[in-house]
Order: C-alpha cells, then structure tokens, then sequence
C-alpha cells in the first residue's frame, strides 16, 4: 500500500471504476474522480466507490463560483465523506474563504481537504498573457496564487513536477501539494507537458500523486508500484 498515490479514475463507466477500485484499493492511498462519474452518476457515485474499497474521494471538480454557491458545493461534498476536493484559486479570496467556513464547521475529522487549482496546464504563456490578460510569467503567476490560495486557509494546492521546487518553499511544510502528470522515464508522456517521474516529485516536495493511465493500462500493478521505486507508506 502507498497511500501518497492517488489513482484518477478516469472513466465515464461505473462498472469500469469499481473494477479498478477493486484491483487497486489495497495499493494506493485514494481515487480521484471527476465530472466524467458525477454527471453520469449524481454523487451517489461517491457512496457505490466507497462501499467497493475506495474509502477516500478525491473529488476533482473545480469549484469556481460565486462565494455562496462555492460554499453550498462543498458543503454537499462533505457530507458523502468526501476526502479531498478541488476548487479554482482564481474563485477569489472571498470565495475560497467560505468554503474554508464551510468545510470546518464539519470538524476536524470530517473536514475534507480543500486544494486551489493555480494554472490548468493545458494553458500556456500564449494563452495567459494574449486571451486572459495576465502579463506575468506563468510558474510566477502559479506561485502567487498558490501562496494566496494557502494564506487564505487552503489545505494546499495542486502542483505540477517541474513547480515543485519552487512552490514548496513558498507555501512552507504544512502545505499539502497533490502532482499529477506522473510519469517513468520510458513511458508514453501522451498529452501531459508538464512531467516527473514519483520518486523526483516526492523528493522535490510532492505530498501526494496522483497517478491515472500509467496504473489504469497496467497489466501488472504490482509490478509497476514497485517499478516507481519508492518507500512504502502505510500512514
Ligand atoms: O493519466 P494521467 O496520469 O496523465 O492522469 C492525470 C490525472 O490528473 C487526470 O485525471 C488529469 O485530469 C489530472 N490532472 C492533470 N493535470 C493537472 C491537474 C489534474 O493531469 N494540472
């Protein structure tokens, strides 16, 4: 069991995801799901994919609205139990701050972790500045709303591999960072741009990876866990 991996089930197919949850619950940390199983499914998605083994959802929706509906979603979403849930930093301090209200007047435990979404990486420099008006670097725009998304009560935020070094300084230790694009050096980077291979983005500060193809096409996951190369957690 790793629980620093997180397996994005990346399927609209409910049998399909509770087939994977099946095979992998014992070996990584948690799912990541997203509007391809909710809109299908409604969130009683959630209750079926706890009940199969997956007892933490990551909940990738990013939550971008005004501060009362934001709040009103994550209120629905921790009440399934949701484990951790995503919402865009650009929503504005106002915004992310009620959903930190929201989501501690469930208390300590049954909280969900609040992460901020800084830049989609399927944006480029081209994009921000020419179409969104931003006229800062792109790692430097993703740095300062990641510090705000955390001075504003964030758990943490999620990071691409090549930010890491530079974004874990800036929001200090007890910042949580979730890293997708993982990939192994002789793998297949497909549409991701922005990569690293587990083992790089934990040591350059990553908490959690969220990892889809590479474990949904694995014959043997075993073996390919291991072929990560990285300590076993059990906590
Ligand atoms: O298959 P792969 O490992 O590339 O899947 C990565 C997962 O992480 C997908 O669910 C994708 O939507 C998500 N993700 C990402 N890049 C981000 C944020 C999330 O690839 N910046």
């Amino acid at each position: 069991m790793n629980r620093k991996i997180i397996c994005a089930l990346d399927t609209g197919d409910i049998h399909e995801a509770l087939r994977v949850v099946g095979r992998l619950s014992g070996h990584v940390g948690a799912f990541k799901i997203g509007h391809g199983l909710t809109l299908p499914y409604g969130l009683d998605v959630i209750r079926k994919l706890q009940d199969a083994g997956a007892t933490r959802i990551f909940l990738d929706l990013k939550f971008h609205d005004i501060p009362n509906s934001v709040a009103l979603a994550v209120r629905e979403a921790a009440r399934q139990h949701v484990w951790m849930l995503t919402l865009h930093i650009a929503g504005g301090p106002a915004m992310m701050t009620a959903a930190v209200e929201e989501a501690r007047s469930f208390g300590d435990t049954d909280a969900p972790l609040l992460m901020g979404v800084s830049v989609l990486t399927s944006l480029d420099q081209h994009c921000l500045t020419d179409f969104l008006g931003v006229q800062r670097p792109l790692s430097e725009h993703m740095l300062q709303l990641s510090k705000l998304a955390i001075e504003t009560g964030l758990d943490g935020v999620v990071c691409p591999a090549p930010e890491l070094a530079s974004i874990r300084p800036a929001v200090g230790h007890s910042a949580i960072l979730v890293t997708p694009g993982i990939r192994m050096p002789h793998e297949d980077h497909g549409d991701q741009k922005q990569i690293g291979t587990p083992r790089q983005a934990l040591e350059d500060g990553a908490d959690y990876l969220v990892i889809g193809r590479s474990l949904l096409n694995a014959d043997d996951v075993e073996a390919t866990l291991a072929g990560f190369n990285l300590a076993e957690t059990s906590h």
